[in-house]
């Protein structure tokens, strides 16, 4: 971990591909190099509805966030694998639900360091905290955390788009497992997750191009796989949908290849 005087700025590559500034390209923001519009087009070329998937990503993200701040009453959130800065950040829609919402977000990515002074814009009532860690190591990150969020009380722990990037099953299961066992009963945990299973024509070839090209490598998993995250927990209605399904099941509604589910710990 760095502390608030490493910029993050020496720590840039320019030269290869980076997850947290594609997924900025695709989402139409301008944080991002020359080779990540490259390689996110390549992918595109492959995958075409990528760009639909980090779209419906992100209003899952919204549309949780305001159940868990609104009727689930969460007042605390650990958003692990942040992303840039983008409309609508977890603290955002938390606090304009409930003003006191207390937010840390994690990320690993120097560029999304370089930026984490947007997610900090706080409401006076609440807090926000940007801890630069890796998720591999739960332990650092719970230790930081403790920082800003009361581990006696619900803490939404949300890994949208990030579980997929450790690539060991039982290691990824094992970091979520460290995290929600040190959360309290009537806390939860929201995942997306890329996966084979919806459709998606390209996506095996678009990961398996993403891994010769860029940085950090990629997996897609299964629902089995993604049913064994939310073990010992209660998922809320409607279960493991394509992240777009949550909660809006409009005629309009168009499925893509990443699972959502939200679970509560007992
Ligand atoms: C696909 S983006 C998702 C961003 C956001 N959660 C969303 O759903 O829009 C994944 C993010 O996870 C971050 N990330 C990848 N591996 C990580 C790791 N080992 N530790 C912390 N963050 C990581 C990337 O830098 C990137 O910002």
């Amino acid at each position: 971990m760095t502390g608030p005087e490493d910029t993050g700025q020496g720590r840039i590559r320019t030269d290869i591909a980076h997850n947290a500034r594609v997924w900025n390209y695709w989402l139409g923001g301008k944080d991002n190099y020359l080779i990540d519009r490259q390689v996110g087009d390549m992918v595109t070329g492959m995958y075409p509805s990528i760009g639909h998937v980090a779209r419906a990503d992100r209003a899952f993200l919204g549309r949780v966030v305001n159940h868990l701040a609104g009727p689930a009453g969460v007042r605390q959130f650990l958003d692990i694998g942040t992303g840039l800065p983008t409309v609508d950040n977890t603290h955002e829609v938390a606090q304009r639900v409930a003003p006191a919402s207390r937010i840390v977000y994690v990320d690993n990515d120097p560029i999304v360091l370089t930026h984490a002074r947007a997610l900090l814009t706080s409401t006076p009532e609440g807090r926000t905290e940007y801890i630069d860690a890796d998720a591999h190591r739960p332990d650092d990150i719970l230790r930081a955390v403790e920082r800003t969020l009361d581990l006696s009380q619900p803490v939404a722990v949300m890994m949208l788009g990030i579980l997929n990037f450790v690539l060991d099953t039982d290691q990824a299961r094992s970091i979520v497992r460290r995290v929600m066992d040190a959360v309290p009963s009537g806390s939860y945990l929201a995942l997306t997750h890329p996966t084979l299973e919806l459709g998606g024509e390209g996506n095996a070839e678009a990961m398996a191009f993403w891994n010769e090209n860029a940085t950090p490598p990629i997996t897609a998993r299964t629902r089995a796989e993604f049913a064994g995250f939310f073990e010992g927990l209660d998922l809320l209605e409607p279960g493991i949908v394509s992240c777009a399904r949550w909660r809006d099941g409009g005629a309009t509604t168009v499925e893509v290849a990443q699972f959502g589910a939200v679970g509560r710990k007992r």
